[in-house]
């Protein structure tokens, strides 16, 4: 899960392509290359690192208004100069960057150095500047289209060569967005590194491919047909991609989610509580949801089943998507797949989707990212409209999710014609304002990230909609603070993980009022009783709390639906604060990518 970029137009190409490939960081940033076109060939400059690093090095290309580039998540050779983008073929004269997977590269690679090709790196992408090579006879778009009947797998390319001013590009599987710009084109593999130049695009579907030549491009399928395209507008402003003052995007993010939760409920519950979604999917023969998704999401998925199921009666299956396409699941016309994913891209995703619509379900999407490829393969979709995540560990995007879910199974609720409690409504709409003040809390928090950034391992624990909170406060510690943490049903506890507990454990409870609150507190007494250093996210400090621990988190009471979206907010910040304070690239965790456009 790389990001590629390439432009041709009037202006100098390198800084507009450095640039490009900062705002693509967050797919992969392990190294970077460029490669320009000028008259006298092509120029490349290769890095291990940032792209910082790499726009050191670009003022020694010279300048060019045609160039491509790239910034990679390594899939395939460990993160190096060589096995960084641009590849080159055997004469240097062709250079072609990927994001994607080429699962029969050892194949064809065998059949190449059978032929005399001289490979350099170790990585999967190098084939394809090989294979075009192989069939490059002034042709570039030929050679392209024929090289790539020969791959199996994922790709999103762009090609330059020395002997013609063009650059290739071809997509299938991996994501592809054409910039129309005033007598400038570019392409990327996410729109916002288009945006500062134009907000018209077209996105490629699968086995498709662009031409850019001087002032103009083409678009055309694999057997070299013209293909019609409708012309996007972005919607976002390319202020929305910037900090705003923040230290990291990640924290402008959580502090964003009062108002994206606004957003996602905006304009979706009429003013008699109507539910208003675009699902124009006939509900009468589902039976039964199969949640599909990953990480973050997957763990809003988790709700999404406590919420359908409690508010709609419809029975819910949640699934890894990286599991269900292989365990050949039992699903068919009278299930409904609905997919989860922030970016749109999840190759996991992608694939469990393909597999349910080849088995005849009706598919829905609830996505963030406009016009991602999840989102044009489902039936129907509901769109969270909670603005780009850049920060690469999800934050006001699950918040979202689980509003939008919430949303689906009141809409449900009312396709069935179940009444809905005028309560839960009061309430939905209060949701902004009590995450502003769960934010309000960030202080008090900043003092227990200080008082734990040391621990080695945590323990999240939860009951009912709160477990997947704990999953997901969890997550969220891990992947940005490198600290080992797991979640837990507390229930769960005495059958196993509390031989983990000692003096040096803390185990963060999320002890929010509701049926199960007295459970919740002898778990509480269990863990105290091993000396285990609780952390308890609780509505009020009532006595029996406050005797197990003083370092709790308030955080507002709410009815049982809303929980998850207000209890997760306190564990983004905890998890925040404790990797900043550990110096963490909070945007950029090591070992992870925004979107894992590969399988
Ligand atoms: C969450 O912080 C991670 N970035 C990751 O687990 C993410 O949720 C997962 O990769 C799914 O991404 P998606 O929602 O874009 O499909």
């Amino acid at each position: 899960m790389c990001g590629i970029i390439a432009y041709f137009g009037k202006k100098n190409a390198a800084p507009i392509l450095i640039d490009g490939l900062k705002k693509l960081e967050y797919r992969g940033y392990d190294s970077a290359g460029v490669c320009l076109w000028d008259e006298d060939g092509i120029h490349s400059s290769k890095v291990k690192g940032r792209v910082s690093d790499l726009e050191n090095l670009v003022s020694g290309l010279g300048s060019s208004n045609i160039g491509i580039a790239h910034t990679r998540w390594a899939t395939h050779g460990e993160p190096n100069e060589i096995n960084a983008h641009p590849h080159f073929d055997c004469k240097k004269e062709i250079a072609v960057v990927h994001n994607g997977i080429i699962e029969n590269y050892s194949a064809l690679k065998e059949i190449l150095e059978k032929e005399g090709h001289i490979f350099v790196s170790k990585t999967d992408s190098e084939v394809l500047s090989h294979l075009i090579e192989k069939f490059y006879k002034n042709n570039l778009e030929d050679a392209v289209v024929r090289a790539l009947r020969l791959v199996e797998g994922t790709f999103g390319i762009a090609v330059v060569c020395k002997k013609e001013k063009k650059i290739v590009v071809a997509k299938r599987g991996s994501p592809i967005v054409l910039g129309l710009g005033d007598k400038e084109n570019i392409i990327a593999s996410d729109a916002v590194a288009v945006l500062p130049y134009t907000k018209k695009v077209i996105y490629l579907n699968d086995n498709e491919m662009v031409v850019l030549t001087e002032g103009s491009y083409s678009v055309k399928n694999f057997k070299g047909q013209a293909v019609e395209k409708s012309i996007d507008e972005i919607k976002w402003t390319a202020s929305e991609i910037e900090k705003k003052g923040y230290k990291h995007f990640m924290l402008k993010e959580i502090f964003e989610q009062p108002g994206a939760v606004e957003n996602t409920l905006r304009g979706r519950i009429d003013k008699n509580h109507k539910i208003k979604l675009s699902v124009d999917i006939d509900l009468e023969p589902i039976k039964r949801i199969v949640i599909v998704a990953c990480g973050t999401s997957w763990h809003s998925a988790l709700i999404g089943k406590y919420l359908i199921e409690k508010i709609a009666g419809f029975p819910v299956e949640v699934d890894y998507a990286s599991e269900f396409r292989y365990r050949n699941p039992i699903i068919g016309p009278s299930d409904l797949l609905l997919a989860i994913s922030q970016s749109g891209e999840t190759a996991d995703v992608l694939a469990a989707l393909k597999e349910a619509k080849n088995k005849g379900s009706k598919t829905l999407g609830i996505i963030n990212v406009v016009g991602s490829t999840v989102a044009r393969e489902v039936d129907s979709g509901i769109y969270l409209h909670a603005g780009p995540e850049i920060g690469v560990a999800s934050t006001k995007a699950f918040s979202c999710q689980v509003t939008a879910l919430l949303l689906l199974a009141l809409f449900l609720a009312q396709q069935k014609g179940k009444k809905i409690e005028k309560g839960l409504f009061d309430e939905i709409y209060s949701l902004p304002s009590k995450i502003e003040e769960v934010l309000s809390q960030a202080g008090k928090i900043i003092l227990l990230a200080k008082k734990f950034k040391d621990s080695e391992d945590f323990i999240y624990l939860g009951r009912g909609t709160n477990f997947p909170v704990a999953l997901e406060g969890a997550l969220k510690l891990k992947e940005i603070s490198y600290i080992h943490a797991e979640g837990y049903p507390a229930g769960e506890m005495k059958h196993g993980p509390i031989a983990l507990v000692d003096v040096k454990m803390p185990v963060v409870f999320i002890a929010t009022k509701d049926e199960t609150y007295a459970k919740i507190l002898s778990n509480m007494e269990e863990v105290h009783a091993r000396g285990g250093k609780i952390i308890a996210v609780a509505n009020e400090v009532d006595s029996h709390i406050n005797s197990l621990t003083k370092d709790i988190i308030l955080v507002p009471k709410c009815r049982e639906e809303l929980m998850p979206i207000i209890n997760t907010v306190p564990l983004q910040l905890l998890a925040y604060h404790i990797a900043d304070l550990k110096g963490i690239d909070v945007d950029k965790p090591r070992n992870l990518a925004k979107s894992v456009t590969v399988e």
